[in-house]
């Protein structure tokens, strides 16, 4: 008889971002006529960037001969690709980084959840409340997170707010924590820490020999001075953390395909012996061993990001989101409604309006204004009366949804 990981059984119906399609689905199935604007999930709208589709295709013509065609190729990445992150997203930030330190990957959603196989299923671990629901869900598959409460908590979890209440910067756990994830600018609510506010945390995880698994999806929206980039700016992080990027939200590579993780050499994790073992040399066994690489054509067009042209053009799109956020965030305060995020970040983080509960201001704006939006309280607990809207719609959809907020009676 063969078994079931049991532990996918805890967890609840489904990804919050199903579950929304799905629902978007059958309301519009119900109301054909409806012209839905979708700032629900973050995903781009814009096109890949001129420079990044020419690199594809001359990719593909190599491929397509066979005196430059590629089979398998390194499972961390090509070289061409790792040395450009390094010199070109580290070092004029004062980092330095060896090439076998950087994991090319198919996204940091995947590394994020696979990088729980390295570390034990003993650990404990915090998470930001509201948080990135990957965080959550992949460590109740790995069996780290206990079971859920009425409440929507998992016993086994740390849970840190991140709310109104401590001005979106979470506060140190009170307990003792293994594994930390921290993600900045933040997932939903798209707030910053300030360089030493992170740097509390590397200090705390420094003193505890804790982990961070740093997630800087959206790192390229930072506008703001004193907000890191990278966690490896704070001093010491290279001892305690793991940092996760990506080309997504960066330069449009949602549907692509692309993304780093770094695994710096010197960060160790312990046996139940007190043994330091490398996790760099963990993450690159395992990865060996289960992941064949990103496709050499999309690695080419990676690389084209970093050349100057790409970087112009990749610079532009993000502006143009940045901008889409700064008209969704004002709108909504014209409307009296209290926002956080937008500004280093393309999350708009609102608190619905009248005390509706997130899924009821959900229904809400899908029903009668035809907007689709994340309901907070899919991010967790703490996200309760709160919703979250994307920055990365056309700007037409942008308009149009702030249009149709003015307009309406909470
Ligand atoms: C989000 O909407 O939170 C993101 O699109 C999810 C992701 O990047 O996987």
């Amino acid at each position: 008889m063969a078994l079931v990981n049991e532990n996918y059984l805890k967890l609840p119906g489904s990804y919050l971002f199903s579950e929304i399609a799905k629902r978007v689905e059958a309301f519009k199935t119900a109301n054909p006529e409806a012209e839905i604007i979708r700032l629900g999930i973050g995903d781009v709208t814009k096109p890949l960037v001129p420079t990044v589709v020419k690199a594809m295709h001359d990719a593909v013509d190599e491929m397509s001969v066979a005196a430059s065609f590629r089979g398998y190729g390194p499972e961390q990445g090509y070289r061409f690709l790792i040395d450009q992150i390094i010199e070109n997203d580290f070092r004029p930030r004062g980092v330095e980084l060896e090439f076998d330190e950087v994991f090319v990957s198919d996204g940091s959603k995947s590394d994020c959840g696979n990088i729980g196989d390295i570390l034990g299923i003993d650990n404990t671990v915090a998470v930001m409340d509201p948080v990135y629901p990957v965080y959550i869900d992949t460590n109740v598959m790995a069996g780290r997170a206990g079971s859920l409460n009425e409440m929507g908590y998992w016993n086994n979890l740390v849970y840190i707010p991140c709310t109104a209440e401590n001005n979106f910067v979470p506060s140190l756990p009170d307990k003792r924590v293994d594994v930390i994830y921290l993600c900045f600018p933040n997932n939903p609510t798209g707030t910053t820490l300030t360089k030493d506010q992170l740097k509390q945390w590397v200090d705390y995880a420094l003193d505890n020999q804790a982990i961070i698994l740093f997630d800087a999806a959206y790192e390229a929206f930072i506008t703001e001075e004193d907000v890191p980039h990278s966690i490896y700016e704070i001093e010491g992080a290279k001892e305690c953390a793991i940092e996760f990027r990506s080309f997504s939200k960066t330069a449009g590579f949602t549907g692509t395909r692309c993304a780093y993780t770094v695994v710096p050499k010197q960060l160790m994790a312990y046996t139940a012996e007190g043994a330091p073992v490398s996790l760099n040399k963990l993450w690159n066994r395992r990865q060996c061993t289960k992941f064949n690489g990103v496709p050499y054509v999309i690695q080419r067009a990676a690389e084209a990001v970093y050349s100057e042209e790409g970087k112009r053009q990749v610079k532009e799109v993000v502006a143009y989101y940045l901008e889409n956020a700064k008209l969704i965030r004002e709108g909504l305060k014209e409307q009296g409604l209290s926002v956080v995020g937008g500004v280093n970040s393309p999350y708009i983080w609102l608190k619905t309006p009248e005390g509706m509960s997130s899924w009821d201001f959900f229904d809400f704006m899908l029903t009668k204004l035809n907007i689709v939006g994340t309901p907070g309280s899919g991010f967790g607990p703490s996200g309760e009366g709160y919703f979250r809207l994307t920055a990365f719609g056309t700007r037409e959809n942008c308009l149009a949804a702030i249009e149709r907020i003015k307009g309406a009676k909470f």
